[in-house]
């Protein structure tokens, strides 16, 4: 794997707010994200927190124009054009929605994907390299990132068979060949080494209350820890 000077890992870090907490998950298409989303905001609700889910590309109104602009576009982007569209809609998620909402305390905001969907797709299948992605991120608010980051993993015919019972057309991203989908697992591998304290990864293959119970212990861990730092 290519060289990342640690100066530049070190740039990265969740943002400094007592009581609330900044979550997000990854994962290739068919990986589960939606459900386990749901539930990890019905678990935190239940503790008394208010919890806001964001989708990215998008999240606010300049995003979901992005959004719809990369997601249905029919020609090939270069894959700098690609990181820097979502770089932007990630900074103007971070300015108009995620630091407001984390600055209100017994705040959990959860992205569905984050940073880490753009050093795969962009950095790993489309061969960017990680290091240029750390690189377009390294300063604030770009270099905020998650607690907590839950990848679930699938094996790529899971994540086939759960796409074709879904069947719905086919996004930008979607309907690549086997190729792409085996970058992108093994971009996560390499991800989730360069950020070991902060990713979890989890077994997407198992039934969605098993993968959920995992979910919670981690979430249980996170919340004691900090309660904790406080005392
Ligand atoms: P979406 O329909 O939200 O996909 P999913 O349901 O799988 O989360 O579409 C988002 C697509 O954009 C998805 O294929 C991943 C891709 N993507 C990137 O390539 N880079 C990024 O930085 C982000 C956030 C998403």
């Amino acid at each position: 794997m290519e060289h990342i000077p640690q100066e530049l890992l070190q740039s990265f870090r969740p943002p400094a707010f007592q009581h609330s907490y900044f979550l997000s998950f990854e994962g290739i298409e068919g990986s589960g994200k939606t459900t386990q989303i749901r539930r990890t905001k019905e678990f935190l609700e239940d503790h008394n927190f208010r919890v806001l889910i964001l989708r990215e590309p998008g999240g606010t109104t300049f995003g979901e124009h992005l959004r719809q602009a990369v997601l249905s576009n029919q020609t090939q982007l270069h894959p700098l054009a690609e990181a820097y569209l979502f770089a932007a809609s990630r900074a103007q998620l971070l300015h108009e929605v995620v630091m407001k909402e984390l600055s209100v305390p017994n705040t959990v905001v959860i992205c569905d994907r984050y940073l880490d969907s753009t050093l795969v797709y962009q950095g790993k299948a489309r061969n960017l390299g990680h290091r240029l992605v750390l690189e377009i991120h390294q300063h604030f608010p770009l270099n905020l990132v998650p607690h907590m980051t839950f990848f679930l993993e699938v094996s790529l015919t899971t994540s086939k068979d759960r796409q074709n019972v879904r069947n719905n057309p086919k996004d930008y991203f979607e309907g690549q060949g086997d190729a792409f989908y085996r970058k992108l697992i093994e971009g996560y591998h390499e991800v989730r080494d360069l950020f070991p304290e902060r990713i979890r990864t989890l077994d997407g293959e198992l039934v969605p209350d098993e993968v959920f119970a995992k979910i919670q212990e981690h979430l249980t861990v996170l919340l004691k820890t900090n309660d904790a730092k406080d005392k």
